[in-house]
């Protein structure tokens, strides 16, 4: 009989690692970044004038007309032939080339991470990250069960100096994942001879990088500083995503690092989704060969870097003087800090009502309590030029500053 529906409440027999995760932002934030009548800054998204066009259908029809079977059938774990090597020679020409048990090709950078978090947590490990980092991934490691605890950033990147303080008042972790290049949320790039040091201190303490190079390929300028696993290839394992370069739709990343960590990633791998879309692999392969994932790169690269200096030039033309915000140099975040006592929360919501969206700060930080979770993001929001129209972007910084000034009277 319809409507005489009985509900039970199945939260009560979630696990305990899901309840703990039960309450979490990045849904409200995915859900924000979706509203079409706000001006929004909300949700780290490409911006679909990025997406390959109608070379990749010439792509699809040949692989269809060419009955190409690998396209269509189960992948190997760890991904195809074509598609490994191709990913191999990305990564050679961005320094070092993976050997063969050294890659896998993951169903994007999130499923990277959860395999390393399947692979090497056990509850109440110890994790590091940097504090604000990429919620996604305080979230995998959190249903884990790790213990996770932030590392302050400043303008330089992750502060190593205080990452040596952590780990003399927490003792070692059992991975420290950072965001080298053009950080989420920060916009930060960490710098060259902390990159050096990162590695020398993971040696000396024995304890495994975890390098997340997502927006790495999205430079505004030629500078390209050496990746950690370019520095340390036996201390870090590197995990990347097309999603930013390529499309997200497709779900393609990769993780690479020393072989018994892959070989465990891959076994993982196997009892999750077994492998990544082979049909995206091969996609992916031959636009790349073609030279469409570099033409796009090229394009996307333009498209963030224009939008990124409209938006330092409206936070200049808008903001209090008591504001300040990063400038970043790639990537699609800009940090920005409040006046004392301004709660990035309130604003958020307040400026929602104005028709701007934005994502405050604070879910960016893992739980209160570790090292440099003191400030705890309460006073930042972050700000993500990627798809935001250019021409909306003076307006809705213009808003935001009204909401600002108004969160100031109270
Ligand atoms: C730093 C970082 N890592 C990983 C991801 C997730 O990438 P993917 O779509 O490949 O899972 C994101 C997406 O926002 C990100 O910002």
């Amino acid at each position: 009989m319809s409507g005489t529906r009985t509900r039970n409440r199945w939260d009560e027999v979630f696990a305990r690692r899901t309840k703990a995760n039960a309450a979490d932002g990045l849904t409200s934030i995915l859900a924000l970044a979706n509203k079409t009548d706000l001006i929004s800054f909300a949700g780290g998204f490409p911006d679909p004038s990025t997406f390959p066009g109608a070379e990749l259908v010439g792509h699809f029809e040949r692989l269809v007309a060419d009955r190409d079977v690998s396209a269509f059938q189960y992948a190997p774990v760890a991904g195809l032939v074509g598609p490994r090597a191709f990913i191999a020679d990305r990564l050679e020409r961005d320094g070092t080339r993976p050997d063969e048990d050294e890659l896998v090709i993951t169903s994007g950078a999130i499923e990277a991470l959860e395999l390393l978090g399947k692979s090497l947590i056990d509850s109440g490990d110890l994790v590091l990250v940097e504090g604000p980092t990429y919620l996604g991934a305080v979230m995998a490691f959190q249903s884990f069960e790790a213990t996770v605890r932030a590392v302050p950033l400043d303008d330089q990147g992750l502060d190593v100096d205080r990452l040596e303080t952590a780990i003399a008042a927490h003792g070692r972790p059992k991975f420290l994942y950072t965001i080298p290049d053009h950080q989420n949320p920060a916009g930060i790039t960490l710098a060259n001879d902390r990159r050096q040091r990162l590695v020398e201190i993971a040696r000396h303490h024995g304890f495994l990088i975890v390098e997340d190079v997502a927006y790495r390929d999205l430079g505004f300028t030629e500078d390209r500083l050496p990746s950690l696993w370019s520095l340390g290839p036996d201390v870090v394992v590197q995990a990347g995503t097309f999603s930013k370069t390529f499309m997200p739709g497709v779900r393609l990343g990769w993780g690479a690092g020393p072989p018994e960590l892959v070989a465990s990633m891959v076994w993982a791998k196997q009892n999750t989704d077994q492998c990544a879309t082979a049909l995206g692999q091969r996609l992916l392969e031959e636009y790349g060969r073609a030279g469409g994932l570099d033409a796009q790169a090229r394009r996307s690269r333009a498209l963030y870097g224009r939008r990124c200096a409209l938006l330092m030039e409206a936070l200049e033309a808008h903001m209090p003087d008591d504001v300040s915000w990063t400038r970043p140099r790639g990537g699609f975040f800009s940090w920005l800090e409040l006046p004392n006592g301004i709660d990035g929360s309130a604003v958020a919501r307040r400026a929602v009502d104005d028709g701007v969206a934005i994502v405050p700060g604070a879910p960016f930080f893992p739980g209160a309590g570790g090292e440099g979770n003191r400030a705890g993001g309460e006073s930042n929001v972050r700000l993500s030029f990627s798809r935001v129209e250019d021409d909306l972007i003076d307006e809705g910084i213009e808003r935001l500053a009204s909401v600002i000034e108004h969160s100031r009277k109270g």
